[in-house]
């Protein structure tokens, strides 16, 4: 049995949901952040995400919980809640009782929809947004195709899977690809950024072989959000969305666009075969993740790529809790 990992869960704007998976009125339990959680969509489509339990008697409001305008009835005795966590209605009482009505009764987090995905601010202590969401013009382009989306479930944390972009070498044996791709990076706050340029010789889908210029930029918006924009003779955006469950495991998703092309050309054939091949290759790491300790001190060598400035980069969206805490409190 491998050790647990030593990460906590880190603060930032996490992936919760596709916008086009939760309707007006839905109400759904989630778990993410080591919370039990209640996502929901008020009547005027705002999407809201709160601590699960009632501050009443403690019913899970995304059990049978349902919204009413902008507030979410709990099942149990039809408290309405507000979506910043006030208490504005309780229907057999003549006073809403002391504290219930204030924002925060029940947590909160802050919530907003850019790039079709609902977004959750997460911060252990309750903090609240210390950036944004950066919002990218592609999705929803018509230019450019709908999302292509893939998911999975496994044993790791947002730091171990973001701290592969910083770690060349290991392109060569977990991808097998032949040269190992240098590249610049630079931090500029809760930002990463990163570039590789270069020549890239691919095979096309009629089986000639080509070299091209290939550019990819990635940048990282704190511990959840990152966007790769890879350009050459495909473009295509994607964005990796890693959400932590508790600190021992996450979801990560792939969302991918690309430019939309003419049917049966060599560029959409690119495009597509792009996407499925990145797709396919994450399954490689996940092997890795999946199995593999946090060494906080590893025995690095000059080959390696900038981990330790990648490190203290990540270690700015850790605050000084316990991985996990109590939802009784
Ligand atoms: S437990 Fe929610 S209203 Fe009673
Ligand atoms: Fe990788």
């Amino acid at each position: 049995m491998v050790e647990p990992l030593p990460l906590p869960v880190p603060f930032g704007w996490f992936f919760i949901a596709y916008s086009d998976e939760l309707t007006t009125g839905e109400v759904r339990p989630v778990h993410y952040f080591g919370r039990d959680l209640v996502l929901f969509r008020t009547e005027h489509g705002t999407p809201c995400l709160m601590d699960a339990y009632c501050p009443h008697l403690g019913a899970h409001l995304g059990h049978g919980g349902r919204v009413e305008g902008e507030t979410l009835r709990c099942p149990f005795h039809g408290w309405a809640i507000s979506t910043e966590g006030r208490c504005v209605d309780v229907p057999y009482a003549k006073r809403t009782p002391s504290g219930g009505d204030r924002a925060g009764a029940v947590t909160a987090h802050p919530t907003v929809e850019r790039n079709q995905i609902i977004w959750g601010w997460y911060h252990p202590r309750g903090e609240k947004p210390t950036f944004d969401v950066v919002e990218y013009p592609e999705v929803g382009d018509p230019d450019w195709e709908p999302l292509t989306r893939y998911h999975w479930r496994f044993r790791s944390n947002p730091q171990e899977i973001a701290e592969n972009g910083v770690d060349p070498a290991h392109f060569r044996y977990v991808h097998g690809m032949d040269a190992v791709p240098e590249g610049e990076t630079t931090y500029d706050g809760v930002m990463r950024c990163s570039m590789v340029e270069g020549p890239h010789t691919a095979e096309d889908p009629d089986g000639s072989v080509r070299t091209y210029q290939s550019r990819v930029v990635t940048v990282q918006n704190g511990a959840g959000q990152k966007c790769t924009r890879l350009s050459g003779l495909a473009e295509t955006l994607l964005m990796t969305l890693v959400t932590p469950i508790d600190s021992q495991e996450v979801e990560l998703r792939f969302a991918f666009t690309r430019r939309r092309e003419k049917p049966g050309s060599l560029e959409e054939a690119m495009g597509v075969r792009s996407i499925e091949n990145t797709a396919a290759g994450v399954e490689d790491d996940i092997r890795i993740w999946q199995h593999k300790l946090h060494r906080v001190h590893p025995l690095l060598c000059d080959g390696d790529g900038p981990i330790p400035e990648f490190r203290r980069y990540f270690s700015n969206f850790y605050v000084e809790t316990a991985p996990s805490s109590s939802q009784e409190a």
